[in-house]
């Protein structure tokens, strides 16, 4: 078929059992957007045009969803049919118009081209078969034949024990759109004008209906709650943890991992239970990642080990490095190969040199240290005067003592040593020990102070 097709993603709804000040279709699975996510999906079907009908928090939705899409307003939210309408002007007068929702998140291109072919140039519907149908339209048949849907709230009786439901994704002809809307009316228990009577209108005109039963009830899911947004949420974290596997990554339980975000993975990468990933991220052959991290838009190294309790934003590390337990690295940490990161230590918009260590509480900003140098427990480059941040430059091979404060911006040479203690408020020469701390002095024949007895 190489009639245009034009998609309309109908948006414009509340989402009261939300209970959330976001408009419904902004809130997230795998850490985009419902409406993204559809957009996307719309978008890998290559149509001619798409249309989003907003109305609710219309500003919100525009500015969040950065794509390019025609919007549409709907200034009152009169149903689904009335929406569809909205959105006609925008429309050519031939080929197709596929209907999607932004609150049903998980619809795939595969499903909607089977139903794109099965509509021809007739109307393509996708329904599902549920054991609960309760909420649902259900799907009216005559003789094997799909006549029209009636709305859960008009239905009688025997309508609703049917089981086999409208999802609400139809593809429509454009030449009947216009004729078929005009036609809508609002006299239901909802008062609102349904899209779903245009099936009764195509089957009076002799146009078929074309019926496609979705692979699973999943892609075609509606999220009108918290509780439905959680579930869509595991199915998709589940699905994507399988397809993980499937191509070699070892992930200790597949029901504690979570994805929000692209992860490309080498040979033999393991993950540990309870980690969150988010953005995007590459992690080199045999990286270990224990559990309970945090990990967003990082680039690790082969070799690499991240221990329990880390929290990795915006940073690079090379290979064979050891981060954590309890690291923080923060944007533009680059860490060099065979470093170590240890715990409770921060490293912030600095550059590690190779094989240089951090073990112990300790926070490196806007630093850059060499190859081979040692910082002892509780250092600090204290980077910011309050109003600049200063660098601290550390070169190579250089011992740092405990507790020391490196004043910035202030530099250390190759191979020099600063005694524990120190604040180093100027540079500190090559191959040299420099101390600055107050000099520790025995007081003789000082008495301690005794209560005088009773
Ligand atoms: C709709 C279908 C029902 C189907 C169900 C599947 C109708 C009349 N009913 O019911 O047969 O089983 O979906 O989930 O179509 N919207 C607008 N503007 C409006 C009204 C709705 O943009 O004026 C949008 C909403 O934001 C939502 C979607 O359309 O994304 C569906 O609307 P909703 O009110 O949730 O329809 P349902 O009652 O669920
Ligand atoms: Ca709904």
């Amino acid at each position: 078929m190489s009639a245009p097709l034009s998609i309309v993603i109908l948006a414009a709804g509340k989402g009261t059992r939300m209970y959330s000040a976001l408009p419904k279709v902004l809130h997230r699975i795998g850490g985009q957007t419902m409406l993204e996510r559809v957009i996307d999906t719309a978008l890998s079907l290559k149509p001619q045009h798409i249309s989003v009908v907003i109305g609710h928090c219309k500003d919100a939705v525009r500015d969040t969803v950065r794509r390019d899409v025609a919007w549409v307003e709907q200034t009152e939210q009169l149903g689904t049919g009335h929406a569809l309408k909205t959105a006609l002007p925008q429309l050519p007068a031939d080929g197709r118009t596929l209907v999607l929702y932004g609150d049903v998140p998980l619809i795939d291109a595969a499903t909607l081209q089977t139903l794109l072919d099965a509509a021809g140039d007739e109307v393509g519907l996708l329904t599902d078969v549920l054991a609960d149908p309760t909420g649902y339209g259900r799907i009216v048949r005559q003789d094997g034949r799909v006549v029209a849907i009636v709305e859960e709230k008009d239905a009688d009786a025997a309508q609703k024990a049917i089981t086999e439901t409208n999802t609400g994704i139809l593809v429509l002809p454009n030449r009947h759109l216009s004729g078929w809307l005009a036609q809508l009316n609002s006299n239901n228990a909802q008062g609102e004008y349904y899209l779903t009577d245009l099936i009764a209108l195509a089957n009076a005109q002799g146009v078929a209906v074309h019926p496609v039963q979705v692979a699973a009830s999943y892609l075609a899911a509606g999220v009108n709650n918290k509780q439905q947004l959680a579930a869509l949420e595991r199915i998709f974290q589940r699905n994507q943890a399988q397809a993980l596997l499937k191509a070699g990554l070892t992930l200790r339980d597949p029901e504690r991992f979570d994805l929000r975000g692209s992860l490309k993975h080498g040979q033999d990468v393991e993950i540990d239970v309870n980690v969150v990933i988010e953005g995007d991220n590459e992690l080199g052959d045999g990286v270990r990642i224990g559990a309970n991290c945090v990990i967003k838009n990082a680039i690790i190294g082969a070799g690499s080990v991240i221990e329990p309790f880390s929290h990795l934003e915006n940073c690079r590390i090379g290979r064979d490095a050891r981060i954590g337990p309890y690291a923080r690295l923060r944007p533009q940490a680059d860490i060099g190969d065979e470093a170590h990161i240890g715990n409770f230590v921060e490293v912030k918009n600095s550059t590690i040199g190779h094989g240089s260590k951090a073990n112990h509480l300790t926070y490196i900003g806007d630093a850059e240290i060499g190859r081979g140098s040692n910082i002892g427990a509780g250092t600090i480059t204290c980077n910011y005067d309050g109003v600049n941040k200063h660098r601290t430059v550390i070169g190579d091979e250089v011992r740092i003592g405990s507790g020391t404060m490196l004043v910035a911006p202030v530099s250390v040479g190759d191979r020099a040593t600063t005694g524990a203690g120190s604040t180093i408020t100027r540079n500190c020469p090559a191959d040299k020990l420099t101390v600055a701390r107050s000099r520790q002095t025995v007081i003789e024949g000082w008495v301690r102070p005794e209560k005088p007895k009773k």
